[in-house]
C-alpha cells in the first residue's frame, strides 16, 4: 500500500521502462513456467539501459540449471529475438567442443607465428561478438552451453570474462565483453531432480513441481547444491543470478503446445505466396498430439518431436504433392477407430483441371462442389510416395 505524506511522493519501484517492458512481454509470451528466469533478465537489461550497471564487467551473467527441454536455451534465443530481432543472434559456444585445452585455440586464436595463426577468425573475437548489433541495440548475447563439460583452460577464460569483462586473444588483442549478456547452461543436478519427480512405484512422474511449492523449493536447492559441488566458489560468486529451471508439468506443456501450434501455422503462412494456407486442429486432434508429446523426462523436446512427426511432416507431403495450396483450409482430426490423425481439405477455390482429371467422374462432380471438405490423406503415419 502506498501513502502520501506531506510533500513526499510515493514511488513504485516495481515498474520498468518501455523497452524493458517489451522484453518482459516477449519473454512471457514465449517462455512458459520459468518466470524466475525472466525477471532477472528484464531487471538486468533495465539497469543497463539507464547506465547503472557496474563498469568493467558484462551487463549480466546467468547460470541456468535444470532438466533438458525446459527452456534454458529457448529463453536465450527469445531474448535475442526481442532485443536484436533474430533468435539466431546468439554467439553460442558448446563447451563440449572445447574439452581439450588445445582446442581453446579455436576460440581465441593462436599466438603470432604458430601454425594456424590468422587461418580463420577466432570464435570469440570482437568482430563475432558485435556482428549481430543493430542500429539501435549494441548488446551481444553470448551462450556457453553445457559448461560442466568445459576444460580447465576454458574455465580460466570464462573466469576472466565474468570478472573483468575482457578476454585476451592469442595475438594479445583484447575483446570487450562489457556490453554482453552472458548465459551459461548446465544439466547438472537434472538426474536428481527427475528422481524427485518420479513416483515411488514406477517411472511415471506423478508429482508436479509447478503445483507443489515445497517440491519446487527442494528441486531448486538440489540444483544449486549440485552446482556448488561441481564448480569452484570463485566461479559461483561471479554469477549474478543462478536459476534452476523447473521440470514442466501438464499445464505448462499444454501452453507450450499452443505456442508451437501457432509457430506451425506461421510457417504455413510463410510457405505460400498470399499467406493463406490455414490449419485447423480439432480438440480431439490437439489432445492426441499433446498426449503423444508428453514425456516429462524430455520436457518440451518430446512435444516438439511429436508435432514434427505427426503434423509438420504430413503437412509437408500434402504441400509437395499439391494436394493443398494457397487459400485452402486444412482440418486435422483424431480418428479413434484407427488411432491416428486424419487430414482434410476445405477448399474455397475451384480445383484445377488436373485434380478433376485425376479423380473418377462421380468424385469429380463432388470435388467441384467447392466448399465440401475432402479427405486428402488417410493417416499421418502411412507415408505415400510423393511425385515431388
Ligand atoms: N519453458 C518453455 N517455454 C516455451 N517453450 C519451451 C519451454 N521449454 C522448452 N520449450 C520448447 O522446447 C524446445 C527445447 O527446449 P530448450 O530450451 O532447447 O531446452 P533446454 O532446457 O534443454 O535448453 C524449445 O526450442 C522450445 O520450443
Ligand atoms: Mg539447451
Amino acid at each position: 500500500m502506498l501513502h502520501t505524506n506531506g510533500h513526499k511522493q510515493p514511488l513504485d519501484v516495481s515498474r520498468v521502462g518501455g523497452k524493458a517492458h517489451d522484453l518482459a512481454r516477449h519473454l512471457r509470451d514465449s517462455i512458459v513456467g520459468q518466470d524466475e528466469a525472466i525477471n532477472p533478465i528484464v531487471q538486468m537489461y533495465q539497469t543497463h539501459l539507464v547506465g547503472l550497471t557496474a563498469g568493467g564487467r558484462p551487463i549480466a551473467t546467468f547460470l541456468f540449471l535444470g532438466p533438458t527441454g525446459t527452456g534454458k536455451t529457448r529463453i536465450v534465443e527469445a531474448t535475442a529475438e526481442a532485443l536484436l530481432g533474430n533468435p539466431g543472434a546468439v554467439i553460442k559456444i558448446d563447451c563440449g567442443e572445447f574439452q581439450h585445452s588445445h582446442e581453446i585455440a579455436k576460440l581465441i586464436g593462436s599466438p603470432p607465428g604458430y601454425i594456424g595463426h590468422r587461418e580463420s577468425l577466432p570464435r570469440l573475437c570482437q568482430e563475432t561478438l558485435d556482428k549481430h548489433h543493430t542500429e539501435s541495440v549494441k548488446i551481444s548475447i553470448v551462450l556457453f552451453d553445457e559448461i560442466e563439460k568445459a576444460s580447465d583452460a576454458l574455465w580460466n577464460l570464462l573466469l576472466g570474462i565474468l570478472d573483468k569483462g575482457t578476454l585476451t586473444l592469442g595475438d594479445n588483442q583484447r575483446v570487450d565483453f562489457s556490453r554482453s549478456l552472458i548465459f551459461m547452461t548446465s544439466n547438472l543436478g537434472a538426474t536428481e531432480m527427475n528422481a524427485m519427480l518420479s513416483s515411488r512405484l514406477g517411472f511415471a512422474p506423478t508429482v508436479d513441481s509447478h503445483k507443489d511449492d515445497r517440491l519446487g523449493e527442494r528441486i531448486k536447492a538440489s540444483g544449486v547444491e549440485a552446482a556448488r559441488r561441481r564448480f569452484t566458489p570463485e566461479f559461483m560468486n561471479r554469477i549474478d543470478k543462478i536459476v534452476v529451471f523447473k521440470p514442466l508439468g501438464d499445464a505448462e506443456l499444454e501452453k507450450i503446445f499452443g505456442i508451437e501450434l501457432n509457430t506451425v501455422q506461421r510457417r504455413l503462412f510463410q510457405s505460400t505466396p498470399s499467406c493463406a494456407l490455414e490449419l485447423h486442429v480439432s480438440e480431439a486432434g490437439k489432445r492426441y498430439l499433446l498426449q503423444e508429446g508428453t514425456d516429462t523426462r524430455y520436457g518440451a523436446r518430446h512435444l516438439k518431436r511429436a508435432i514434427d512427426r505427426l503434423l509438420v511432416q504430413p503437412l509437408a507431403n500434402l504441400i509437395a504433392t499439391e494436394q493443398v495450396r494457397d487459400g485452402d483450409v486444412i482440418s486435422v482430426d483424431f480418428c479413434s477407430a484407427s488411432g491416428e490423425l486424419l487430414f482434410w481439405k476445405e477448399s474455397s477455390k475451384p480445383p484445377r483441371q488436373e485434380e478433376v482429371a485425376a479423380t473418377g467422374t462421380d468424385e469429380a462432380a463432388h470435388i467441384l462442389d467447392a466448399n465440401v471438405a475432402q479427405p486428402v490423406w488417410t493417416t499421418a503415419s502411412q507415408t505415400q510416395v510423393a511425385p515431388v
